[in-house]
């Protein structure tokens, strides 16, 4: 939709959100009207920068041509049957994922934090099944992110954060422990253990990548104990790291590992991949969702992942992303740079506050997230140049400046 087509200003769209939708976002002030790759354009045409990229999703460019034209093709041709009748999207992209990560079996969901829930499920019900009845426990990092429905927030190793604030009592068999460290997590585990659960890349938890000890050690660990090792590459997933998935960059393998976000390239949709041994702890009934496998999801999905490999954008993650980590490590007041890919996080010292480096980053047309106090995250389009990460610097560098 277009601002002008409906006869109404930015302000009056503005003030219907504020009087009918309930709001849990902190709004950029500005109405993103279109996008093109790496731009977001408000109804005015003013291009903004976009190194979040919808949160890490439209990893091929917003609007990617091949992406919208699978969506609509799909939308044209069959947009909406449950999951009884067999369809072409979803057997073409199940093909293509699991062949090129590497894994058996896939199922469809719709977002991140349910194909945790899903991941978190086969777990649960493979270990009660396997092992007997009270070997479902799972444990997680702390400072971990897994989504926002029970099962997944209560994975979320945060207690006290805002996303489990004020909810009551956290699904039980969860328990924590710190991240990158090996011994903790061995400590952790119990005969009643089932699964270690961890994001390759702490995103929200400050953009912390694993060390090859830590994961080495867990795929290990889990072997040696009869455990399952859970992948949350919900953010890192589909060449954001450098790699089409993060654990590549590891030589291991989860037993499932979940995704979203860039998979759809702009559509909604998640997933898990699992080892066939372990998919089948799931049968007819044990679950299931109207909606996962959409065939438009699944089409733009397919056509996605055709991009992201054809475009060799791990490739140019890779690239770029260590080209723009050295060059943010010369930022004034910088204290840490750390990523996989285009992954990249900057931590500042303490006399400068994240959230202000955005508003001022916004207010220059670039747009980023802040995560806590002192840090930035970015999570550009994969298909960025160096020229790109230039313009993005010299906003970042003119806002911490204009700050410090
Ligand atoms: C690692 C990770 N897991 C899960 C989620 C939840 O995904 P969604 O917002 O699609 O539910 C996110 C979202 O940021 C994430 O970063």
């Amino acid at each position: 939709m277009k601002l002008a087509d409906t006869g109404l200003t930015s302000q009056d769209i503005k003030d219907k959100v504020s009087k009918y939708m309930i709001e849990t976002y902190e709004r950029f002030d500005f109405l993103a009207e279109t996008a093109k790759d790496q731009y977001i354009y408000d109804e005015n045409g003013e291009a903004y920068l976009d190194f979040y990229a919808g949160i890490a999703v439209n990893s091929a460019g917003s609007c990617n041509e091949k992406v919208v034209a699978a969506a609509v093709e799909q939308t044209k041709t069959l947009m909406h049957t449950f999951n009884y009748p067999y369809t072409i999207p979803q057997a073409l992209l199940a093909e293509k994922v699991c062949e090129t990560i590497g894994m058996d079996k896939i199922f469809y969901q719709n977002s991140g934090t349910e194909a945790n829930e899903a991941m978190i499920k086969m777990a649960r019900k493979y270990g009660i099944e396997k092992y007997g009845p009270n070997r479902y426990h799972i444990v997680t990092a702390k400072m971990g992110f897994h989504g926002r429905t029970f099962g997944a927030m209560s994975a979320t190793g945060q207690p006290g954060n805002g996303c489990q604030i004020g909810f009551g009592p956290m699904a039980y068999g969860f328990s924590y422990a710190p991240y990158n460290d090996l011994q903790a997590f061995k400590d952790a585990c119990t005969e009643n253990t089932i699964a270690v659960m961890i994001e390759p890349v702490q995103g929200e938890g400050g953009v912390h990548p694993a060390t090859m000890e830590f994961m080495k050690g867990l795929r290990e660990f889990c072997d040696e104990k009869g455990m399952l090792l859970l992948i949350d590459e919900v953010q890192t997933g589909w060449c954001r790291t450098g790699k089409v998935m993060s654990f590549m960059h590891y030589g291991i393998k989860p037993d499932i590992v979940s995704m979203a976000k860039a998979l759809g390239g702009g559509m909604p949709i998640g997933a898990i991949c699992a080892k066939a041994e372990v998919a089948k702890a799931f049968t007819a009934g044990s679950h299931g969702t109207t909606f996962g496998g959409h065939p438009v999801s699944c089409a733009a999905a397919f056509a996605q992942v055709n991009e992201l490999l054809d475009r060799d954008l791990a490739g140019n993650a890779e690239k770029v992303g260590n080209y723009f980590m050295e060059k943010l490590k010369t930022l004034p007041h910088v204290k840490d740079v750390r990523g996989q890919g285009l992954l990249v996080g900057v931590e500042f010292d303490d006399s400068i506050n994240a959230v202000d480096v955005k508003h001022e980053c916004l207010h220059r047309h670039l747009l980023i997230t802040a995560i806590g106090g002192h840090i930035i995250r970015m999570v550009p389009p994969l298909i960025i140049t160096e020229e790109d990460c230039d313009k993005a610097y010299d906003i970042i560098k003119a806002s911490v400046e204009a700050l410090g």
